[in-house]
């Protein structure tokens, strides 16, 4: 397997783009990262594209072929795939071309991530996004994403005595950094009770618990790292790319406040990149609802189960605490298009690695990122780091 880097990166604004169509989103995410890398179409071997589920947002199906065609490569019949594993897409998007460099068969490849989901009804997208759960088993009964987390987050506080207010400091802190990001939807400042004010989504979670519908794009251009340099000063090498699966529906899990496939896939990255807990910097993880950043800290060996409301509490995953989580605003502040956030949290740890961070930038050698599809049946994490 050959070392990968990545060498070029582009991401949209997030938000409710309603002057942008699904294709343009891309356009704009591919060529900033083209630009980024300083390559010209020509250098490109091969595509993937992260999305959900545009069959339903914008009527559109065949995306790759669609993507190709509109970034002008579909003359030079560049081969281009869509990845689909609900909001895990972009991350796997990003994987798969991992795979293609490290095994040979491509040298420059895009992953990219794209969702435009305002052009539904709120009803709708809730009914798309329930379909990354079992829908014979769970969205029959009525049960929506916020829903399954409510369970997750009600079993947690039961078992673990997480309280209302260390829930809601996920959100506060998220936006903290959210605030310092050009991209993010909602990049204003909260307080604990702006969280506990707001309306009841299902219970216990709140309108600021939860992650809101966005529209987006991102993209990050991978090739070898031994030809990186070619391209860019500040190459990124990819340390780890894993993936997990577990069962689809909730009810399956020994337990529900535990997602098995991040276990599984945080352990692969540590044991592919041969790195401990303790040299990773800075983490972006799966906040779709607070209560999955906590799970997520804790899934992936960061601290033990019940303890993460009490890190978060204690600012230790605030911007300049010991494990900086979601320096980017997470999906809670910067938003969360499905197909494109697997994506722009490579671009965050990127930007981070890179020192552009402007007023959000830490001091980072070494980012991780976790990407969740469903309430957990699908995890992708990987693993990036300086030269
Ligand atoms: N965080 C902060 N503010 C939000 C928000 C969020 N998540 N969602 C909406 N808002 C704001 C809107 O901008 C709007 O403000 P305005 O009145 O000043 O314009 C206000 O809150 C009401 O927004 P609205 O769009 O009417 O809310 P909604 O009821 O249509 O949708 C949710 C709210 C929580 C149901 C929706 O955001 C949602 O379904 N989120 C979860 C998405 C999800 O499950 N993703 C997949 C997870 S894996």
């Amino acid at each position: 397997m050959r070392d990968v880097a990545v060498i070029g990166i582009g991401c949209t604004k997030f938000g409710e783009l309603w002057d942008k169509s699904f294709r343009s989103l891309f356009v704009e995410a591919g060529t900033m990262a083209i630009a980024d890398a300083e390559i010209s179409g020509e250098q490109i071997d091969e595509m993937f594209v992260g999305n959900m589920s545009a069959g339903r947002f914008v009527g559109q199906e065949h995306v790759g072929a669609l993507i190709a065609d509109y970034s002008g490569f579909a003359t030079a019949n560049i081969p281009a795939t869509r990845v689909e594993a609900a909001c895990a897409s972009g991350g796997l998007a990003f994987r798969q071309a991992f795979t293609a460099v490290a095994s040979g068969l491509a040298d420059v490849v895009v992953a990219a991530g794209v969702e435009k989901m305002n052009d539904v009804g709120v009803e709708e997208t809730t009914d798309v996004l329930a379909a990354a759960a079992d829908r014979e088993w769970e969205g029959i009964a009525g049960v929506t994403f916020p829903g399954l987390y409510a369970m997750i987050a009600r079993d947690y506080m039961n078992r673990y005595g997480l309280t209302r207010e260390q829930l809601a400091m996920v959100a506060v802190k998220n936006h903290d950094n959210g605030q310092f990001n050009p991209n993010a939807q909602f990049p204003s400042k909260i307080t604990i009770d702006t969280v506990l004010n707001s309306s009841l989504v299902a219970d216990p979670l709140r309108l600021f618990d939860c992650s809101p519908v966005t529209d987006g794009a991102a993209a990050v251009i991978l090739c070898p790292l031994d030809r990186a340099r070619e391209f860019t000063d500040t190459p990124i090498k990819v340390l780890a790319s894993s993936q997990a699966s577990s069962s689809i529906a909730l009810h399956d899990r020994a337990d529900i406040s535990t997602l098995d496939a991040t276990v599984a896939a945080g352990n692969r990255a540590f044991e592919m990149s041969k790195l401990q807990r303790s040299d990773i910097d800075f983490v972006e993880v799966h906040d779709c609802f607070t209560i999955a950043e906590l799970c997520a800290i804790e899934d992936l060996g960061f601290c033990k189960k019940g303890e993460a409301g009490k890190l978060t509490e204690d600012g230790e995953t605030a911007l300049h605490g010991k494990l900086p989580v979601n320096t980017s605003g997470g999906l809670k502040s910067c938003g969360h298009p499905v197909g494109a956030t697997g994506v722009k949290q490579i671009y965050e740890i990127v930007t981070q690695l890179r020192g552009d961070a402007g007023k959000r930038q830490i001091d980072a050698d070494i980012g991780m990122t976790h990407n969740v599809g469903g309430t957990g049946a699908t995890v992708v994490c990987n693993i990036l780091g300086r030269v």
